[in-house]
């Protein structure tokens, strides 16, 4: 008899775990394995496409049951020959793998259609790296809804990399080159940014400069004033997510491959002008 050598370990693969979007997500991922006797295995690969092959190929030599990829950078090649269960979540493949992610794009265009409400005209939008699919899907919800607007300005979209480093810096550049009343953070570490960017200049949030992020981190709570944010569930997408791994490792039928959690706008003082 051939006997498939398992481990009832998991693999967990996220860019990086000092965002604090991802502790939830991670939190969530081993709550739930942890009741099927899983556990898990964390590799953070800083966005570099070479320390996640490397990390798949341990994982393997591991004996993994399955593998959670936090990833967009694998070559559809490469990702087919994992022959371990896999999901995708997070960030889309261009892959069959069953996959939880949230409504970028539309997220996005909520984001920027709230700015507008405000009466923001002026809207600035930080980019997270162009490699990842859902900052790239955000990227082109704000486009689309500036567009529709008559707002669409390209000088107004500043490159960030969902890291706080840099993006203060690339945000104080852009305030003094160009007019801007609105701040279309695309994730809430960058917003962090963009308003230590904006008060070191002297402007006030929100009445000179309006601000929202997203993601929904508890961070945005604590933050003078306090940032609003478009909030994905991302405890429900790591626990989704988990929930289909395990399915595949056992065997079992998915009820559904492919899963779209929406997201919700939560407005606070960074965008509420006079209320
Ligand atoms: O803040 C980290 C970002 O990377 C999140 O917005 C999440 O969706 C991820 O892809």
């Amino acid at each position: 008899t051939l006997f498939k050598k398992t481990s009832k370990t998991i693999g967990l693969i996220v860019p990086d775990i000092s965002n604090p979007f991802f502790p939830e997500l991670v939190r969530a991922v081993e709550d739930v394995t942890n009741i099927y006797d899983y556990t898990v295995i964390l590799c953070n690969s800083d966005e570099k496409i070479e320390k996640e092959k490397e990390y798949i190929e341990v994982l393997k030599q591991k004996y993994v049951d399955g593998i959670i990829l936090t990833t967009n950078q694998l070559e559809l090649a490469e990702v087919s020959e994992l022959d371990v269960p896999v999901v995708v979540l997070d960030r889309p493949l261009n892959h069959s793998f069953p996959s939880v992610i949230a409504d970028n794009y539309g997220g996005a265009r909520l984001a920027t259609r709230h700015l507008y409400e405000i009466g923001c005209r002026r809207i600035a939008h930080i980019q997270g790296p162009l490699h990842v699919v859902n900052a790239v899907e955000r990227f082109k919800g704000y486009r689309d809804e500036m567009q529709e607007l008559g707002l669409w300005d390209e000088d107004l979209v500043i490159l960030g990399n969902y890291q706080l480093n840099q993006t203060k810096e690339a945000v104080l550049q852009a305030l003094k080159e160009h007019e801007i009343d609105g701040i279309f953070a695309g994730n809430d570490v960058m917003a962090v940014g963009a308003l230590k960017a904006v008060q070191q200049l002297g402007l006030r949030v929100p009445e000179d400069v309006a601000i929202i992020g997203y993601d929904g981190i508890p961070l945005t709570e604590m933050t003078t004033p306090e940032l609003s944010t478009i909030s994905q569930p991302i405890y429900e997408m790591g626990a989704i997510a988990a929930r289909l791994l395990v399915k595949k490792i056992e065997g079992q039928p998915l009820e559904q491959i492919h899963h779209v959690l929406p997201v919700k706008l939560v407005q606070r003082q960074s965008t509420s002008k006079g209320e």
